[in-house]
């Protein structure tokens, strides 16, 4: 798509708005590669664009907003990597918390924080008890995140319940399971971005997004722009939803 630089973000899209837009936001090595710079320059850069996206999301009018920042497969990485993405969230939380309470975005990290250094767990909780009243944008943060590892801690529980004599096995319904994941109370991801070129869901959010949309885009994640953004936003908008059932027009009019 040609961007057009007339259109403003808060122009009207034609059909209903995604209520949550999920995104992996991939790509800030190879951002990095491109300019023969070390890779945390690029995860530097990408929260740059986090910063913008949110904003943006704001604007579009998006209710819940999911980013994909450190998934529990990352720590594969070298130390020094792991030890600088774990530096940006800190960084993140104390530079923009104030400004995203400001802007009453409700801040809640979903993934494993038991492994999570301390200080960092802290930051964590100061962010979500600022927050949590907050409703103009319901933003979370995966991190340390993985679907798998949060459907395995789901049913584990499930299991101590059953065995508590609080819960009927036979009463277990996918609604019960969804209140069981960290991302209970908050409704299905509508639409899922992904951005790098990749096409994969890399663990992401595998029990929620049984039926989202997929949108991936060729953008490095510190290419992605608001712009991009209302492109996903767009392709979403004409996409026909079905949910196994009968066409019900464009997306989101059923
Ligand atoms: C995404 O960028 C950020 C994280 C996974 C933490 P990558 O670091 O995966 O960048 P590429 O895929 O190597 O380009
Ligand atoms: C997915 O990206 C995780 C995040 C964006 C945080 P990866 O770069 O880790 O995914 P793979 O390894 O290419 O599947
Ligand atoms: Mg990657």
């Amino acid at each position: 798509m040609t961007p057009n630089p007339e259109r403003h973000l808060s122009d009207a899209l034609p059909g209903h708005l995604p209520r949550h837009v999920a995104i992996i936001m991939d790509g800030n090595g190879r951002w990095a590669a491109k300019r023969h710079l070390p890779r945390v320059a690029g995860h530097r850069q990408g929260v740059e664009a986090v910063r913008v996206i949110v904003r943006a999301a704001g604007e579009l009018g998006i209710e819940y907003l999911t980013l994909y920042g450190f998934s529990s497969e990352n720590w594969k990485r070298p130390a020094e990597e792991v030890s600088d993405l774990m530096g940006l969230l800190r960084l993140f939380i104390r530079r923009d918390l104030a400004e995203l309470h400001q802007n009453g975005v409700q801040v809640r990290v979903i993934g494993d924080r038991d492994h999570l250094e301390l200080d960092i767990v802290a930051l964590i909780d100061e962010a979500e008890a600022l927050t949590r009243n907050n409703t103009r944008l319901k933003l979370q943060i995966a991190f340390n995140y993985g679907g798998q590892n949060e459907i395995t801690t789901a049913m584990r529980r499930i299991a101590h319940e059953v065995k508590a004599g609080r819960l009927d096995p036979d009463a277990i319904t996918p609604d019960i399971v969804s209140g069981f994941l960290d991302t209970a109370g908050i409704p299905d991801p509508d639409l899922i971005i992904r951005t790098s070129g990749e096409k994969r869901l890399s663990n992401f959010l595998i029990w929620q997004g049984a039926y989202a949309e997929l949108v991936f885009s060729d953008a490095l994640w510190p290419d992605f722009t608001p712009e991009k953004l209302r492109e996903a936003v767009l392709e979403y908008c004409g996409r026909s939803r079905r949910f196994g059932g009968l066409d019900a027009g464009p997306a989101g009019q059923s």
